[in-house]
């Protein structure tokens, strides 16, 4: 068995493997410990190659024990997609795009409750209840469907509407709730014992890390076995970070790579900064934050975040909507349809550049979190050209 138990992330105690109760008595988060010696066994750079295109290539490093209960749609292996830099004044050597949004629920969600499912059908839950921001709401509801097993979905009330849609579309029982994320938790917390259902909510349970742990696995793979100096993450609850961090480790542990860890930056939206706060710097909090998967005024485990930051020599900064906005607008230039989190990483890599924190052979990895559609609001198309004549035509490709 490759899943060996877990090991608490700050004190270091260790425990024998638990799908529940994550939270050490130090305060820190308990994390998945494999059994590496065993691991190296079969999965090999080279065992790799051959196999399927999905995250569960890596499945020697996922906590799911028998292929049977695996719930997968295809989710993972997205493209890495190059940018070119010499179209902008960016003082890095290479930039990529890591293309989340071409996950099977159109976000990187999929990744972490693919494993959550999974663990879930593993041990013969009935039924699961999430508070999210909406797309692991989403994610989570595609893969229970799958899996025969009741979701109840708690988002906050301005959650946007194509999202809350496509939860009911998987047949999950969605509700919104008045306030924020955390109080969509309370939901969650509250009437568990009334309900009976299992929270898989963020670090409620070990899956949902170590899915998203799968994206440093590729992006180490996809690289040829090397990291980018920088990964610029748009930070809400912080589990990607946290699992691509321990992607990292365990691979530097298996001697698949070597060098320094790539220094780590949330970008968050002014409005919800915690991570920015804690580092000290100012944020100009008079903009509300809008309703995306950054908006997160209490994650769970900060005090890793922080560390994570710290010890890669990371920062963390805060962008504005109306930043966001023209970083949707570069990005769709680019072919890429960006979601507000996506775009906020390329916003957060501009604030950057322009602070001159870059080096010049920096390599730098953004990530579009999500597809832009289901943040689309239904306003309709009237303010679009109805062509109705040549010369209309002629008068608008002539401005
Ligand atoms: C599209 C998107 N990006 C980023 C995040 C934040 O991710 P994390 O919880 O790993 O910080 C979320 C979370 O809801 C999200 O939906």
């Amino acid at each position: 068995m490759t899943r060996a138990g877990m090991v608490c992330s700050g004190c270091g105690k260790q425990k024998p493997f638990t799908y529940e109760e994550l939270t050490c008595e130090c305060g820190s988060t308990f994390l998945v410990d494999y059994d590496l010696e065993y691991v190296r066994k079969t999965l090999t750079q080279q065992s790799i190659v051959n196999r399927a295109t999905t995250m569960w290539r890596y499945r020697e490093l996922l906590p799911v024990q028998s292929p049977q209960s695996i719930v997968s749609l295809g989710e993972g292996w997205t493209p890495l997609t190059p940018i070119d830099v010499s179209r902008i004044p960016l003082s890095i050597r290479k930039l990529w795009m890591k293309r989340e949004e071409l996950n099977p629920t159109g976000s990187f969600k999929s990744r972490g409750l693919s494993v959550a499912v999974s663990l879930l059908k593993e041990r013969g839950i009935r039924r699961a209840a999430i508070a999210s921001n909406g797309n692991a709401g989403t994610a989570l509801a595609a893969y229970a469907g799958c899996a025969g097993i009741d979701s109840i979905v708690f988002v906050p009330e301005d959650c946007p509407p194509l999202i809350i849609r496509e939860c009911q579309r998987y047949g999950a029982h969605t509700f919104r709730v008045k306030g924020l994320i955390q109080h969509a938790g309370q939901w969650v917390e509250s009437y568990k014992h009334i309900f009976d259902w299992t929270s898989v909510s963020t670090l409620r349970e070990p899956g949902r890390v170590e899915g998203k742990k799968t994206l440093g696995f590729e992006l180490a793979e996809q690289l040829g076995w090397r990291l980018p100096t920088v990964i610029i993450y748009p930070t809400g609850g912080g589990s990607g970070i946290i699992g691509m961090w321990k992607a990292f480790k365990e691979l530097r542990e298996l001697g698949f790579i070597q060098g320094p860890m790539p220094r780590f930056v949330s970008v968050q939206e002014i409005g919800c900064a915690p991570l920015v706060r804690a580092l000290g710097k100012q944020v100009d909090s008079a903009e509300a934050a809008s309703p995306t998967g950054m908006r997160v005024p209490h994650p769970p485990d900060i005090v890793l975040l922080l560390r994570i930051l710290k010890e890669t020599e990371g920062t963390a900064v805060a962008v504005s909507r109306g930043e966001i906005e023209e970083a949707r607008r570069m990005l769709g230039n680019r072919g890429i349809s960006a979601s507000p989190e996506g775009a906020a990483t390329w916003a957060g890599l501009l604030r950057l550049n322009e602070e001159g924190w870059f080096g010049q052979d920096d390599q730098v990895v953004l990530f579009n979190t999500a597809h832009a559609l289901p943040y689309e609001t239904l306003a309709g198309t009237s303010n679009i050209p109805l062509l109705t004549n040549l010369h209309d035509l002629i008068n608008t490709l002539r401005k």
